[in-house]
């Protein structure tokens, strides 16, 4: 009978038989779908498999540590570069959607080639490419570096001889059902899904550092009320955005002039298309005001009732 287990076992077998001797590079975002396919490929090669993690400075809050936490002493060979330089310094003065995505795309690749170059004769190139990301893209395509695809192209790894992509016939669902078949945790088989360019495209604007971090304690709290609440696995994606906006406050006896923050909820099976999720007000009411209290140059917040489409669910 067709079982998760089942399916782990041949896919197992199947990737022991390609891979062979040879080395594997597997770009680990921290996401559902290369955590998955790390723990698949690690239980079939071991130590030929080496996880790349590049932190590119755009990720929320204690993120980076999180992922480097599961993995770091999972026996797996894991690699995290803080890369944030990197890409900043690429991003600084760039507002544009597309231009951000395009410069972020490019510069993970070259990146993760420098990390590639260092580990030598690199073999397979490994991705989590599931089967919406091969439809996608176009039948027969692979999805290349998938979260950041049509940007950048493939990483030139020394001896590159082929893709590895054990999860391309497996919907989302039963790629968590196969986390947790590998015993992942928990926090990471539930994982919303983030995009590659991380907060870049949740900044309307030019990104700086100084609105990172105030993105960053903004969705916390965003992310934490809605745990306390119960709520985290029947919204399917939830985060805040800084806009580029200023509005007038008052704040004890003075004026303030600061950003209006967004908060975004949504429920959704595909993300193809996606309702405004119903957060119940009180629980609304008690994000906006820890926000507004705890974090400093946020005056306003306001929640996204559009839903998909016409509008899409991240705001760049
Ligand atoms: P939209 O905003 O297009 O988002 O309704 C649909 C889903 O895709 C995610 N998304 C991205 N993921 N790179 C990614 O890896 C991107 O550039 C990107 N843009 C959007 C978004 O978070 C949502 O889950």
């Amino acid at each position: 009978s067709w079982t998760m287990a089942n399916y782990a076992k041949t896919a197992v077998d199947a990737i022991k038989k390609t891979v062979g001797g040879g080395k594997v590079v597997l770009a680990l975002s921290g996401g559902v779908d290369s955590s998955v396919a790390a723990a698949l490929i690690s239980k079939a090669v071991g130590s030929q498999l080496t996880c790349i993690f590049v932190d590119h400075g755009l990720l929320r809050k204690n993120e980076g540590d999180e992922v480097e936490g599961a993995f770091k002493n999972s026996g797996m060979n894991f690699i995290r570069v803080d890369a944030a330089d990197r890409f900043l310094n690429k991003l600084s003065g760039v507002s544009e959607p597309e231009r951000k995505r395009k410069i972020i795309g490019e510069e993970f690749i070259r990146v993760f080639e420098d990390e590639g170059r260092k580990i030598g004769s690199v073999d397979f190139l490994a991705q989590g490419t599931i089967y919406p990301d091969v439809i996608e893209s176009g039948a027969g395509d692979a999805a290349v570096i998938k979260s950041h695809h049509n940007v950048g192209g493939l990483p030139a790894v020394v001896d590159f001889k082929g893709l590895i992509e054990p999860l391309r016939n497996l919907f989302k669902d039963e790629v968590r059902e196969l986390g947790a078949e590998l015993n992942l945790p928990d926090y990471l088989v539930w994982r919303q899904p983030f995009p590659g360019p991380g907060l870049a495209i949740r900044i309307m604007g030019e990104i700086t550092r100084e609105k990172l971090a105030i993105l960053r304690d903004a969705d916390a709290i965003f992310r934490e009320e809605v745990a306390n609440a119960g709520l985290q696995r029947s919204i399917n994606q939830y985060f805040a955005v800084l806009t580029s906006n200023r509005t007038v406050g008052v704040m004890g006896d003075f004026r303030t002039y600061d950003y209006t923050l967004a908060l975004r909820g949504v429920t959704t099976t595909d993300f193809m298309t996606a309702d405004w999720a119903r957060i119940p007000y009180d629980v609304l009411d008690k994000i906006s005001s820890r926000i507004v209290n705890e974090v400093d140059h946020i005056n306003r917040i306001v929640y996204d009732i559009t839903s998909k489409p016409p509008a899409t669910i991240e705001w760049e």
